[in-house]
């Protein structure tokens, strides 16, 4: 048995009081193309077909109360892909950031874009901030776009904003701990992860929200993006509500301290 002085210290991860639907919900856009693909087009016609996914899971959302929708776009990874396919999917943000901003800011959506946005273009980085600026205080959801978003960058580019800290005597190397480095990763603002959404059938994270993912309730669909519907996300949202998140207790104690 473990003695007092041993165990380790509480941890910051807290089960909610009572469980209500998913706070906050990302998704693993993934399947683009292969859908394409199916239908003897080629990838960037299922890239194109995804952006009225993105509209619906948005409605949806916004619609059933989730406070954070946190969406995969494109990956640190994904400049390996051939230069047209890249080069498109960086064509579609720019006429997606043009046409959706209004619409998201009549309905109080605030955007955010997580990710190493260093790496874009002048005129998309404008794009983005002038979107975020717009809708900075829209309040009825938090739609985070994570474009050129790896999880190891996340924790990486925390560390260094900490390191940056301690260089300038501002911080003791003992000061950080999981609660400091966590006010530095860029969801710290939004609701701890609840559910994380992959669709396309493949079951892994791609280093998408790592840190976050810590408690997060996975599920994962083999509906190909362009074909993931409000139903679907339904379903994924109810297969949630049934499940007990027990974040380390017994489950006795957890129906102990939702009754
Ligand atoms: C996800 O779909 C979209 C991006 C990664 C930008 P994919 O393009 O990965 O589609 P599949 O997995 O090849 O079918
Ligand atoms: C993850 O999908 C990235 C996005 C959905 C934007 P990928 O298609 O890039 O993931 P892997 O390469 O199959 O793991
Ligand atoms: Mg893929």
């Amino acid at each position: 048995m473990l003695s007092k002085r041993s165990q380790p210290a509480q941890k910051t991860v807290s089960a909610p009081p009572e469980q209500a639907g998913p706070r906050h919900v990302a998704i693993i856009m993934d399947g683009n193309g292969r859908w394409a693909q199916k239908k003897g087009k080629i990838r960037t016609f299922g890239h194109k077909a995804g952006v009225e996914s993105v509209r619906s899971v948005v409605r949806f959302a916004r619609q059933t109360g989730i406070q954070s929708l946190t969406l995969f776009a494109f990956s640190s990874e994904n400049w390996k892909r051939p230069e047209e396919e890249v080069s498109v999917l960086m064509e579609l943000f720019n006429l997606v950031l043009n046409s959706e901003v209004k619409r998201l800011h009549k309905n109080d959506v605030r955007l955010k874009v997580i990710g190493d946005v260093s790496a874009f273009d002048d005129k998309l980085k404008a794009k983005i901030r002038k979107a975020e600026e717009m809708t900075a205080n829209n309040s009825a959801l938090v739609l985070n776009i994570a474009a050129n978003y790896g999880g190891r960058w996340d924790i990486a580019h925390a560390a260094q904003t900490l390191a940056k800290q301690v260089q300038d005597n501002l911080l003791a190397p003992e000061q950080i701990d999981e609660d400091k480095l966590g006010q530095y990763i860029s969801t710290a603002e939004l609701p701890e992860l609840d559910l994380l959404i992959r669709t396309g059938g493949e079951r892994r994270i791609s280093n998408f929200l790592l840190w976050q993912c810590a408690y997060a309730e996975l599920y994962f669909t083999d509906v190909l993006w362009p074909d993931f519907t409000e139903q679907v996300f339904q379903v994924a949202v109810d297969d949630y509500n049934v499940r007990q998140r027990r974040f380390g207790l017994t489950g006795e104690q957890v129906s102990v301290s939702q009754r």
